[in-house]
């Protein structure tokens, strides 16, 4: 059918009046016409486009709610890394924070941007040509969930962006949470159906953008502030952060309405200590507030270490704190034979969760804060930190407060346990002797992160362990369907379902079996590095101490711990059963041949522009990011090239003299193998 000019039109005003609406309620705050007026507008658009269904477009406002629940969610590899942020807890680490920022740029005062840390989910929303096209978690970093159609649903997220010069590509940051009324309305909406109560906000948000059927997700009150960029094509932005947010602002994303540009040290203090005050009264939950250096040219400088940038922190508020009894101290064994005190506390809700057991660290710190069995202590947990004990309220002290000591026995294994002169850490002596070391290195390798295998959950793993059908991970594929549905609590259908997870699990990345193999110290960004710098298994297990230590981020513990792992013949034995084909009876394991030219080929690469270029200064640069190098502000020994383009300033001539290499822009896109 045909689309009269008169109904394209009425759906394009339409379409203009209900954005702007939506805008004004849900961004501004500030509605000019009533709910009824707005739905009014919206019921016309709905029956024009039942009417002509070529009006249809993805951003039409009619368009939030409707998409069908999805089986499970897509995977998103975030085109720039999902960063975290380093934490300051005291005045002092945050001093220390901005002396480090002023020694690299050599200021004497820098300027940041400050914004309140909001306590929901990190979300990533990619905008191609205006138009928001997917939306995702942040995941481990590099890799997300698609939640584009959860995403979607929440109002303030704009379907379609509007204003002048917006790139055609342009990856937005922000924090998904509920509000404190939002919140208080669906427990009670919860309540009243007899569902799930979330015990704060954020586990409501997180529950609330992770359901699969969107539906849900457009009935909880969901709102979002945006706190930043990701890839940036196709456009130019402002030179600093804050003008950054300006921008987004002007696009009619939501952002925070009091990020300042504040001076130095004392412009940070005095907003911490403004928002330590206003806490409570803000709508909304805030663990800290967060400051950034504002100039990029200045974050350029900074980099990254890795997982979190050098240019921003977040000084976090202190941790809430709350009194409850000591019940009893039980010793868990971790994956690596460090003995653990924990201590069984009388239930005391804390931080926005209920807290049932709060580490003790070590004998040491138990002595030293004198914890016994049956003692009042105060109990702190910050975010989503473990909680801890702070200290005993010894003014309560029971007659018969009993001492713990740490046993010589392991309470699993029964293996003696030692203690290195010098070190906090008791560990068992087991090793793989030990149950509970197999069962946490077992967890460890089947976690989301690692290996990712659905099924194979705390519970299962140990009785796997105990029923001896599972000795160490490379036994989990040869785990039969019979033998499985064999265990207590187990259906026939849900070991099908594991043996199928296991089968799926085989294809797995390069990073992910070198984090899964739980080498001491080596987390996921280190195993991402490892995995991007050697390119393949052969090589890692093969490098020396001076090799790994070659590698940025890698320092003398990390590259020790990981020649260990390999020096030991039961962790060669436990690969070789893993990669192993088939035929040859062993698991195998694969991953995609990682083209360390497609990842980072110039991963720890200094460089620095100058002079004009045929494409933006900004394009190059992200260009070089990608590549995995650093695009610095100003030129040193530490500089490794200097692209010049004409006209160059005096950064060629200080090349020169230093004697760094130049590179013209040919050059440079050769390096970049364009
Ligand atoms: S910036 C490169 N700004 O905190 C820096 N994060 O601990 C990336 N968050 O994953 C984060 N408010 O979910 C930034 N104003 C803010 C924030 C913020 C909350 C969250 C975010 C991030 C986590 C890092």
């Amino acid at each position: 059918m045909t689309v009269p000019a008169s109904a394209r039109k009425r759906a394009r005003e339409l379409h203009a009046q209900l954005h702007e609406h939506n805008y004004r309620y849900y961004v501004l705050d500030d509605p000019v016409i009533s709910d009824a007026q707005y739905d009014e507008l919206l019921r016309e658009l709905q029956a024009l486009e039942r009417h002509y269904p070529e009006l249809l477009s993805t951003d039409s406002p009619t368009q939030r709610i409707g998409a069908a629940p999805l089986k499970a969610f897509g995977e998103v590899r975030h085109e720039q890394r999902m960063l975290s942020l380093d934490n300051a807890f005291s005045d002092e680490e945050l001093a220390d924070f901005d002396r480090r920022v002023r020694e690299l740029l050599e200021a004497d005062t820098v300027d940041y941007a400050a914004e309140p840390k909001l306590d929901g989910l990190a979300v990533s929303l990619l905008y191609r040509d205006g138009v928001l096209v997917r939306a995702a978690t942040r995941g481990d970093g590099s890799t997300g969930e698609d939640v584009t159609q959860n995403v979607r649903t929440i109002a303030s997220v704009p379907l379609k962006l509007s204003g002048n010069r917006i790139p055609g590509t342009l990856e937005v940051r922000g924090e998904v949470y509920l509000s404190h009324q939002g919140f208080a309305a669906l427990n009670a909406q919860q309540q009243a159906a007899g569902q799930k109560i979330f015990v704060n906000p954020r586990n409501a948000a997180a529950g609330s953008l992770r359901q699969l059927d969107p539906a849900i997700t457009a009935q909880r009150p969901l709102e979002i502030y945006c706190y930043g960029v990701g890839l940036v094509d196709g456009g130019k932005l402002a030179g600093t952060h804050t003008g950054i947010l300006e921008q987004l602002r002007g696009w009619r994303l939501r952002v925070y309405q009091d990020v300042r540009c504040v001076t130095g040290l004392e412009g940070c203090t005095a907003y911490y200590r403004d928002y330590e005050q206003r806490r409570e009264q803000l709508p909304f939950d805030i663990d800290g507030v967060v400051f950034k250096v504002d100039r990029l040219d200045q974050q350029d400088v900074l980099g990254f270490v890795a997982r979190a940038p050098r240019w921003a922190i977040a000084r976090k508020f202190p941790a809430q704190q709350r009194e409850t009894v000591v019940l009893g101290i039980d010793v868990q064994v971790g994956r690596t034979g460090a003995l653990t005190p924990v201590a069984r506390l009388e239930p005391v809700f804390v931080g926005g969760v209920t807290v049932t057991n709060a580490t003790l660290h070590n004998q040491d710190e138990i002595d030293r804060k004198d914890v016994r069995v049956g003692d009042t202590v105060i109990v702190r947990r910050a975010g989503d930190v473990i909680p801890e004990v702070v200290k005993v309220n010894t003014g309560l002290r029971k007659q018969g407060a009993r001492r713990f000591h740490m046993p010589d026995r392991c309470p699993v294994c029964g293996s003696h346990v030692e203690r290195v002169e010098g070190e906090a850490v008791t560990r068992c002596s087991g090793g793989l002797y030990c149950a509970a070391q197999r069962k946490e290195g077992i967890k460890h390798f089947a976690s989301r992160k690692a290996m990712d295998i659905e099924g194979l959950g705390d519970k299962l793993v140990e009785q796997l362990v105990d029923a001896q059908l599972v000795r160490d991970v490379g036994d989990l594929y040869a785990l039969s369907v019979e033998q499985l549905a064999g265990l207590e609590r187990m259906a026939e259908k849900s070991a099908t379902n594991l043996v199928d997870a296991l089968e799926k699990s085989r294809d797995t990345t390069l990073e992910r079996f070198i984090y899964a193999l739980g080498i001491r110290e080596v987390g996921e960004a280190t195993a991402q590095i490892l995995a991007q710098q050697f390119g393949n298994f052969e090589a890692l297990m093969a490098a020396d101490t001076d090799t790994l230590q070659s590698i940025h981020d890698v320092g003398p513990v990390v590259a020790q711990r990981i020649v260990d792992f390999f020096a030991e013949q039961h962790n060669l034995d436990v690969i070789r059963k893993l990669t192993a084909g088939k035929s040859q009876g062993g698991a195998g394991l694969h991953w995609p041949a990682v083209k360390k030219s497609a990842h980072a080929p110039l991963a720890g690469k200094t460089f620095v522009i100058t002079g004009t270029l045929s494409m933006p200064r900004d394009e190059l640069k992200k260009r070089l990011q990608a590549a995995g190098a650093r695009v610095a502000g100003s030129v040193s020994k530490k500089t490794d090239y200097v692209v010049v383009g004409d006209d160059p300033g005096s950064k060629y001539d200080k090349a020169v003299e230093l004697g760094v290499e130049v590179l013209d822009e040919a050059g440079c896109l050769q390096l970049l193998g364009e």
